[in-house]
């Protein structure tokens, strides 16, 4: 029953927003960040994930980083990015509306077909250069380059009893004038890019459907997209293998593998 609502209402809407999260890749072998998984040799991901691991320890930063790359090179959309994609073609050809908000920084969306997407936290595909405390020092631009120094190469094992590589400052990723980049992404401790926050914060304020996938939501801004739907009295909907931060807030909770819900779901299995 409460499935058929539910597709009554992606029938009827006119701004459908999506938010994924980790667990969306996850099907795709994407290492989501909390639960098992989320450690890189001994260290969680989010420690390395901030300009102090990366003033710190660059080398052993750039080391997590490369094994990222590594591994989401060699990963492909699974059915939930290709029903979201599906679902935004469908939408789209009616004169409707589609937001595709993600945290996730691995471009899988994109790479399913995705169109209107806001990478929140960036794109692990992108770099800059780095300040003297390892904040962004320049606007990130796109190096698919893989590895992008030679220093890297093989280098990042997951492994906890993998020595660190101590790659030499000199040998790590630099621009054409010397500085030290970094990777592009947002990290903790670190605003949104402004234009990527308010196109998401745009689309959550006029969004009359709201689905989350596959995100915990305790990361905020995201992690206060749902309640804010909610509380305009705009019908949100859940779909994760657990409850989580934003469950409360959705009307509709589905639980399961998003790579199975999804393309029943939103109606997109024979496109
Ligand atoms: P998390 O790892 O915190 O949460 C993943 C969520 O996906 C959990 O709620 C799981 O239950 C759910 N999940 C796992 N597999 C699933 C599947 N196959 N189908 C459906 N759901 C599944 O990841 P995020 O919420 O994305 O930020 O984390 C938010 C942010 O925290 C990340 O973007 C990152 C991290 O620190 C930065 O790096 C700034």
């Amino acid at each position: 029953m409460a499935t058929q609502a539910f597709q009554a209402l992606l029938q009827t809407c006119k701004h459908v927003v999506v938010l994924t999260g980790a667990g969306v890749s996850a099907e795709s072998g994407v290492p989501t960040f909390r639960g098992s998984g989320g450690l890189w040799r001994t260290w969680n991901a989010t420690d390395l994930a901030t300009p102090g691991a990366f003033v710190r320890d660059p080398s052993l930063v750039w080391e997590f980083y490369n094994y990222r790359r590594e591994l989401v090179q060699r990963c492909r959309p699974n059915p939930a990015h290709l029903a979201l994609a599906a679902f935004e073609r469908k939408v789209t050809e009616d004169g409707r509306r589609f937001t595709l908000i993600t945290q996730n920084i691995d471009g899988l969306h994109a790479a399913a077909g995705s169109r209107n997407v806001v990478l929140l936290h960036g794109s692990l595909w992108d770099v800059c250069r780095a300040d003297r405390h390892g904040m962004k020092a320049s606007k990130p631009c796109e190096n698919r380059k893989q590895p992008l120094v030679p220093a890297l190469e093989g280098k990042g094992a997951p492994d906890p009893a993998t020595m660190a590589a101590d790659i030499p400052r000199e040998a790590l990723p630099r621009d054409d004038k010397g500085h030290l980049l970094r990777p592009g992404v947002v990290w903790f401790g670190e605003n949104l890019d402004p234009d990527v926050l308010s196109r998401a914060q745009q689309a959550v304020d006029d969004a009359d459907l709201f689905i989350t996938v596959g995100t915990s939501s305790v990361v905020y801004p995201a992690a206060g997209f749902v309640s804010q739907v909610a509380a305009r009295g705009v019908p949100c909907a859940e779909v994760n293998l657990e409850s989580s931060g934003a469950t409360a807030s959705c009307k509709y909770t589905f639980q399961g593998r998003a790579g199975e819900i999804l393309p029943d779901l939103l109606e997109v299995s024979n496109v």
